[in-house]
């Protein structure tokens, strides 16, 4: 059994926040922001609004998309670092708001890495024979632990969800194969220090309630763990890095992206970015690009498909997909 993608879906708020309007809010400016990430705007949720609504918006997209009931789906797994609230899972909200009665579902938590690790959860779940058709969501809403006092990160994160369903096939196409990593000694590169067991949200001041991050640490990091991704995966589903027909990276900065691509050796219109209107939309950022893709017809029938993505933990991966 494989498990292939039968459709793809993304959602991302209305509100755009612009690098124009950051430079009204902190020491900034569009020039240094567009140079340094390749950022121009980045979508902002509203008040009212959770991951699980960017979820469910994204998951019926995908199950539209994939031509099947919302009650064919025997497993949701959400990818999240930002859920609705400790508990239960955004996963069981987004199932309970999709009618489905008794399916399991639960969250899963590599914050960037997410919709890696989700890929390969739904693999190994199909490949077992275990599940039959499942929906997997990348969603995170960092703008609402991100701190518009601090220029370091504010100008990076943006919220959207992007949601795929996932079905075993006897075809030959789907997942071939997923690598995974995580350092954890590294846990300070990217962390949100109060709203957990170690200083609940009840005794914390608010300013631990935001995003830490050592991006230049982490940047170095991301290059080097993203190319021992793409590499041991490429070499252990036998695939020389040319019959790699589309990249599709984490959207975290265009400079990551650009020293990977020359590091693989990938001419640019083979690899796909859209960070320019997003920004870092963390677990949301590779199945948002996904359904771009598709949807320009960058993706064809055959085509091998290569993701990957690093993030808070730290983690990283990558996964390779026959279309
Ligand atoms: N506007 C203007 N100046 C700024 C800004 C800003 N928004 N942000 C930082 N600066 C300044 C710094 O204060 C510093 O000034 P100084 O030299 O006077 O001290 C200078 O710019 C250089 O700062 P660096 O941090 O070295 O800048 P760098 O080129 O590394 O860019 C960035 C910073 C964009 C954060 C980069 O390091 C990066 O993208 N890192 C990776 C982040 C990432 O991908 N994280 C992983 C995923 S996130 C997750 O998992 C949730």
């Amino acid at each position: 059994m494989q498990a292939a993608i039968i459709g793809t879906g993304a959602c991302v708020p209305d509100q755009v926040l612009t690098n124009k309007a950051l430079e009204e809010l902190v020491d900034t400016s569009d020039e240094w922001i567009v140079s340094r990430t390749g950022i121009r705007e980045r979508r902002r949720a509203g008040h009212d609004e959770a991951s699980s609504d960017l979820a469910y918006s994204a998951a019926r997209h995908a199950l539209k998309d994939a031509g099947i009931r919302a009650d064919e789906v025997d497993l949701v797994l959400v990818a999240t670092a930002t859920p609705d609230m400790l508990l239960p899972s955004t996963a069981c909200i987004v199932q309970g708001r999709l009618g489905l009665k008794h399916v399991p579902a639960f969250d899963l938590s590599a914050v960037c890495t997410g919709f890696i690790y989700g890929l390969s959860t739904a693999d190994a779940f199909i490949r077992s024979g275990a599940y039959r058709t499942i929906l997997l969501i990348g969603v995170d809403t960092l703008t609402k632990f991100t701190d518009y006092n601090d220029r370091t990160t504010c100008v990076i994160f943006g919220d959207g969800a992007g949601a795929i369903v996932v079905r075993a096939t006897h075809e030959k196409k789907g997942v071939v194969g997923s690598t995974l990593y995580a350092d954890g000694s590294k846990w300070d590169y990217i962390y949100v220090p109060a709203g957990g067991s170690r200083t609940p949200s009840s005794v914390a001041d608010k300013t631990n309630c935001y995003l830490r991050m050592k991006g230049h640490d982490t940047f170095k990091v991301a290059v080097r763990g993203l190319e021992q991704a793409i590499v041991d995966l490429l070499e252990r589903c036998h695939l020389s890095p040319d019959e790699v027909d589309i990249v599709i990276p984490h959207q975290a900065n265009v400079r990551i992206i650009e020293a990977l691509t020359r590091k693989l050796g990938y001419p640019p219109e083979k690899v796909f970015v859209n960070i320019e209107r997003y920004g870092n939309t963390s677990a949301a950022s590779i199945p948002i690009a996904l359904d771009e893709a598709v949807r320009a017809g960058k993706i064809k029938s055959g085509d091998n498909v290569l993701l990957a993505a690093f993030g808070s933990g730290l983690t990283w991966g990558a996964s390779l997909i026959r279309w």
